[in-house]
């Protein structure tokens, strides 16, 4: 298990590249199981996820190669329609995603229940629901989920809550069902959009995504040599936004767009922080005590949960109290139990979080939660006085791509160990 040691009281400035999204990757790479030809990835993250996903679909016959750290080449010709390894599937969440892509090819899937962050209670009785009102028999049975059907027919589908994993699930399982499929009341976040686009770009037709309705019409087959670059990662972006406002610091965000992070900006100038749009990448700097503010996590287009511990960082420090609301995960506040080890005072309870603004957090022995829990204490490790140690890092490895590297060229003092 490696840890990170960080000397702190640093202000980041300089330049930040962004990689391909995570949450898109996660899915695309399992839709190229639909496609009987090759696929080419390009923008593709080079995280713990990928990997895990590169290797199930090798368990599946794909075969997968990289050309360079952030093109894949998937060859799904040869897919075997067995089960995903248990193993491996039950690793984490984005697995689900198989059940979609393989029940669209093969007609059948059985995945390990989903694993993943520990954010609360993960249902996905939307997924199932969907799955059956397109002609399957879904079951869960030994720590297993499974899905077969005849034959998908297309067919109306109203989700009862907004699921970015349902709406992408349901897509991979109707691109190739017979007729048309209308999914109402679906999430927007960019990565369905990419999503659908990649979908699209090799034959599918889909239309809506990023409205409240998508429709597909079921086609044949959907063709190969075909190359798509992934979106990038919008999470990643806010995450360094936010770590130049904690570290009142100024770091031009290169490789992003900025339209999905509206929500973000917003807040940032409520803040006292400075944006600037320069098209595809964003300058962020604080030079002043930041305001405290209210953020209630949302559906996109509003606030993500996925930057709800990163904005809670500048929220401990800020000059007043302020209030969070997450309205998505149920256990997404264990990261402020960690902020107080710092010196922070935060009192998290349900879905409500306050935090009284203190003048400086002081060094401690942190533990990552998850993965974004995990960045949001690396950012107050770099702010703090003093020298910290943060442990479970194998939850930012998920998601982030070299996270240190990016931190120490914008001058962070941060060590990887092995213990
Ligand atoms: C995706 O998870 C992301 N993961 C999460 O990112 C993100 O936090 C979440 O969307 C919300 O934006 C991936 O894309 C791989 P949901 P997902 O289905 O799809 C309830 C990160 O840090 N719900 O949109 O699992 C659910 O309990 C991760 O990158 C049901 O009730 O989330 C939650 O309250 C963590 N039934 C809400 O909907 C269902 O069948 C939203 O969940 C499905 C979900």
């Amino acid at each position: 298990m490696d840890k990170f040691i960080i000397e702190g009281n640093t202000k980041l400035c300089g330049e930040v590249e962004i990689s391909g999204a995570k949450n898109a990757a996660v899915a695309i790479l399992p839709a190229t199981l639909l496609i009987d030809g090759i696929t080419t990835l390009e923008n593709v993250p080079n995280i713990s996820d990928v990997k895990i996903i590169c290797n199930i679909l090798e368990a599946l016959g794909a075969k997968v190669s990289w050309t360079d750290e952030h093109t894949v080449v998937i060859d799904s010709r040869d897919l075997k329609c067995v089960n995903a390894p248990l193993e491996m599937t039950s690793k984490f969440r984005a697995s689900y995603y198989l059940l979609g892509a393989l029940l669209g090819r093969c007609h059948h899937a059985e995945v390990g229940i989903p694993g993943g962050c520990n954010l609360g209670a993960r249902p996905i009785d939307q997924h199932t629901k969907g799955f059956e009102v397109l002609g399957a028999t879904t079951s869960v049975s030994q720590g297993k989920i499974s899905a077969s059907a005849k034959k998908l027919i297309g067919a109306p589908i109203y989700f009862d809550v907004v699921s970015v994993g349902a709406t992408i699930n349901l897509i991979l399982a109707s691109v190739l069902a017979k007729g048309t499929t209308t999914l109402d009341n679906v999430a927007k976040e960019p990565h369905i959009v990419d999503v659908a686009n990649f979908l699209n770009s090799v034959g599918a037709e889909i239309r809506g995504a990023g409205t409240d309705t998508i429709k597909i019409n079921g086609v044949q087959s959907l063709s190969g040599n075909h190359t798509y670059s992934i979106v990038p990662d919008q999470i990643e972006a806010g995450t360094f936004m936010l770590a130049a406002v904690a570290s009142k610091g100024n770091i031009l965000i290169k490789n992003c767009i900025p339209e999905h992070l509206d929500s973000l900006s917003a807040k940032i100038i409520e803040m006292g922080g400075k944006i600037e749009d320069l098209g595809d990448s964003l300058r962020v700097s604080c030079n002043s005590k930041i305001n405290p503010t209210n953020i209630k996590t949302l559906p996109y287009p509003g606030f993500p949960t996925d930057l709800q511990p990163q904005i809670g960082v500048s929220l401990a420090i800020a000059n007043g109290t302020s209030i969070i609301n997450e309205s998505i995960w149920e256990s997404r506040f264990q990261y402020t139990d960690e902020l107080n080890k710092m010196g922070a005072q935060i009192t998290a309870q349900g879905k409500t979080a306050v935090f009284k603004g203190v003048k400086k957090l002081t060094a401690a022995h942190l533990y990552a939660t998850d993965l974004r829990a995990g960045a949001a204490l690396l950012i107050a490790c770099i702010i703090a006085d003093g020298q910290s140690e943060l442990y479970n890092i194998h939850y930012i490895d998920r998601g982030y791509e070299h996270i240190e590297d990016k931190f120490r060229k914008l001058g962070a003092k941060i060590k990887r160990v092995s213990e």
